[in-house]
């Protein structure tokens, strides 16, 4: 039988250059997958400080003791050379971030990986369609987790990749076997989400789109960093590695995580991921002019014009900018403000050796959607939003 997923999975495919693809319904989940196929549990992992705390409590989730790696201060890469040799022994894996589909340096990661002999496992949820080294973000680690969330805006769905086309069975039995069947309320309720969202638009808050926005876990993260419940997570910790006791911290603005997709959903997230090339295309535009502004970052790392998901400006005054930008209906999301070891502390992360350029970027990236540069732009120019003064303002250890 021709799998539900053949279609989409072939797609993925040929963005790859051939590597094996594997459906899922969310990129948390085929993380998680990912972290319990290649780390045994009790080890430590390399990670971003920057980054979602969905992804800090995947880690958690799997077993795993997350370690937060020193950053570039002008794109919130992984620094490698700034990771002490004494963090980097004993490490089970790194997991980069690609954050805002800035890559991390997955060339350089990837020999360091090969080392010590440990797995390299790539976050390409922001980065599909960017490049690194000449070759696509996601073709470097053992593993790779797409997120169809983003760029595609299906809002459900991802992709495992795999080096070894050989583990493809082993991972989709793992996979299946953590699935949730699919539920006819949650699959309504996201075949009608473009509607709710459009009355809570149309109509601000519609009770109907208020409880359908509630159904569908969007609305617990009153803050910027969803709340940490320390002394019930610290009373989860020892069942890990498990979904389960984590749900309420992994789910937060995805409950259908581990949902098996219905065919409705199947097909809708078909016709995003046919139509990504136009939307990668406006991204590299847009992320062009916003670089370009004097709110870019001149001395970053990049190549040319990634299509980045969304693109950092360093700004000094981000709080008021984002106020500005709300006034004038631009809503910022994936603001990672505090780093994760600020965030969640040593009793749950061990702290990174040189936090200071995390957290300055942290403090002062505002991530825009290209797709609204200009209209951006004139919002921090008209509020005299000032541009961060990098260089000189960045800590120690930025170059
Ligand atoms: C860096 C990063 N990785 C992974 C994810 C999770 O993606 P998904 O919502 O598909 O699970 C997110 C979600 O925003 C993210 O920001």
């Amino acid at each position: 039988m021709v799998s539900a997923y053949a279609e989409l999975e072939e797609r993925m495919r040929g963005r790859l250059a051939g590597r094996e693809c594997l459906y899922v319904p969310s990129c948390r989940f085929g993380l998680y997958l990912a972290l319990r196929h290649w780390c045994r549990p009790g080890g430590r992992v390399l990670m971003s400080p920057v980054n979602d705390d969905v992804i800090f409590f995947v880690v958690l989730a799997a077993g795993l003791r997350p370690v937060q790696a020193p950053l570039d201060p002008r794109d919130g890469s992984i620094d490698t050379a700034a990771v002490p040799d004494s963090v980097w022994q004993g490490l089970s894996a790194v997991l980069t971030t690609n954050l805002y589909g800035n890559p991390d340096p997955a060339p350089g990661l990837r020999s360091r990986c090969d080392r010590s002999g440990i797995p390299l496992i790539e976050d390409a949820a922001h980065a599909i369609g960017s490049t690194v080294g000449g070759r696509p973000v996601g073709t470097y680690g053992e593993a790779s987790v797409f997120s169809l969330s983003k760029h595609t805006a299906a809002k459900a769905g991802g992709f495992l990749t795999l080096a070894d086309p050989a583990l493809r069975g082993e991972l989709a039995a793992a996979r299946d076997a953590l699935l949730h069947p699919t539920r006819a309320a949650a699959e309504l309720a996201y075949l009608t989400r473009p509607y709710a969202e459009a009355a809570l638009r149309g109509l601000r808050l519609a009770r109907a789109a208020r409880a359908t926005v509630r159904l569908l876990g969007l609305d617990e993260r009153k803050e910027i960093r969803m709340p940490l419940r320390a002394d019930e997570l610290a009373r989860a910790l020892p069942a890990a590695p498990a979904l389960d006791p984590f749900d309420s911290w992994v789910r937060v603005d995805m409950h259908d995580y581990r949902l098996r997709p219905g065919a409705g959903r199947l097909r809708r997230t078909t016709g995003k991921l046919a139509r990504l090339d136009d939307v990668l295309a406006t991204h590299r535009d847009g992320t062009a002019r916003l670089l370009a502004s004097e709110y870019g970052t001149p001395g970053a790392p990049r190549e040319v014009a990634q299509p980045l998901f969304r693109v950092p400006l360093l700004v000094e005054e981000r709080d008021t900018a984002i106020v500005a930008l709300a006034r004038q209906r631009i809503t910022t999301g994936y603001v990672y403000d505090p780093p994760l070891d600020r965030y969640a502390g040593e009793a749950f992360t061990e702290p990174s050796a040189a936090p200071g350029p995390a957290a300055w970027f942290a403090r002062h990236a505002l991530p825009v959607d290209p797709r609204h540069a200009d209209e951006a732009l004139a919002v921090l120019r008209t509020a005299g939003i000032r541009p961060a003064s990098h260089l000189s303002a960045a800590p120690e250890g930025a170059r």
